[in-house]
């Protein structure tokens, strides 16, 4: 008996592609040889004129955590917040390439104060004016947070994940979680199991369970919504590939320009912040402490526009 999930729409586009025996493109056609060196533009700017120089099809991921209008900084205020969001969704939905995807952050409960805008305003926006896919509402589970006595206590953000076309590129192995020692010595006993399968791991789900950063987390460089690397690094391996070009407008702590020095990908990340510049810093200082002798080579450009051709 077919479940509910055999009419989301990525099932769908895989079936029938099983169906035709033809691979599916996001492991097909596309060169992922790690470069030897990546390239990382830092720009300070309102994301909607960045936006408007990047080429046509030039971006293969979209890391993207708005603001929500909720006056948590004095960047968090706008009059109209849906019109002000779909001048930069229309934007990245152009920049995109047809294998890419935008993974917007949010939650469901920021409703209430007059021009104040959130995740569902955001998904009712592109559901009307967009011809992405939803492939994934993640929930981005954690066990910390605030407590809560009129309510049950919020544990949960979302990730909304739209791929551009059809072809989007997911690669589920660079992301598969090993089972435990236990369970892999079962399920290769198990003959209904492929051995190689179970090797590989298992399937994240879309229920991420992963700490929020505390207060004293060895992680922060001081912007007060900066999203752990774990996060940020789950969706750069599955959504690109080494040597494609990650872009983060709303980048915060440059927490996006970080990962992808380390995954191989170029980068562009821009905040109309300019503690943009300090944060980045701390990162790569944080990243050069840890990664010891296995340091990726890399080059960071300021206040210099991308030269990235379409189609990239
Ligand atoms: C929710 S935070 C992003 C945090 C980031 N994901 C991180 O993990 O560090 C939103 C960021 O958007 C920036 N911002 C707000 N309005 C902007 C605009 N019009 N253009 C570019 N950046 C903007 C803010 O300065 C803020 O750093």
């Amino acid at each position: 008996m077919a479940n509910r999930s055999h009419h989301n729409a990525g099932h769908i586009g895989m079936n029938l592609l099983r169906k035709q025996r033809r691979a599916h493109h996001s492991l097909a056609g596309i060169d992922a040889t790690p470069p030897a060196s990546t390239t990382h533009h830092v720009l300070i700017r309102d994301c909607r004129d960045l936006l408007k120089a990047l080429p046509d099809e030039s971006v293969q991921l979209i890391v993207c955590d708005p603001p929500y209008n909720i006056q948590m900084a004095h960047w968090d205020r706008h009059g109209d917040y849906i019109d002000w969001a779909s001048q930069w969704l229309t934007q990245a939905e152009r920049v995109l390439a047809p294998t890419g995807s935008i993974a917007i952050f949010g939650g469901l409960q920021y409703q209430g104060e007059a021009g104040s805008g959130d995740l569902i305003a955001i998904l009712s926006h592109l559901r009307e004016h967009s011809a992405m896919r939803l492939a994934n509402l993640i929930v981005w589970n954690y066990a910390n947070g605030m407590s809560a006595q009129r309510f049950f206590a919020n544990r949960h953000e979302e990730i909304a994940w739209f791929a551009k076309s059809r072809a989007y590129y997911f690669d589920l192995d660079a992301v598969r979680e090993p089972y435990d020692a236990r369970t892999k010595r079962t399920y290769l006993k198990d003959k209904r199991l492929r051995p190689e399968s179970v090797e590989k791991g298992r399937n994240p789900t879309n229920v991420w369970r992963i700490p929020r950063l505390n207060a004293n987390s060895r992680e922060r460089v001081g912007h007060p919504t900066q999203k752990p690397l774990a996060v940020i690094r789950r969706l750069v391996r599955a959504l690109s590939y080494p040597g494609s070009t990650v872009l983060d407008f709303f980048a915060g702590s440059g927490v996006t320009a970080r990962v992808a020095i380390e995954e191989r990908r170029h980068s562009i990340v821009v905040d109309i912040d300019p503690q943009l510049h300090a944060y980045l810093d701390a990162q790569v200082a944080n990243m050069l402490d840890e990664c010891g002798d296995d340091r990726p080579a890399f080059e960071v450009r300021r206040d210099v526009l991308p030269d990235v051709p379409s189609g990239r």
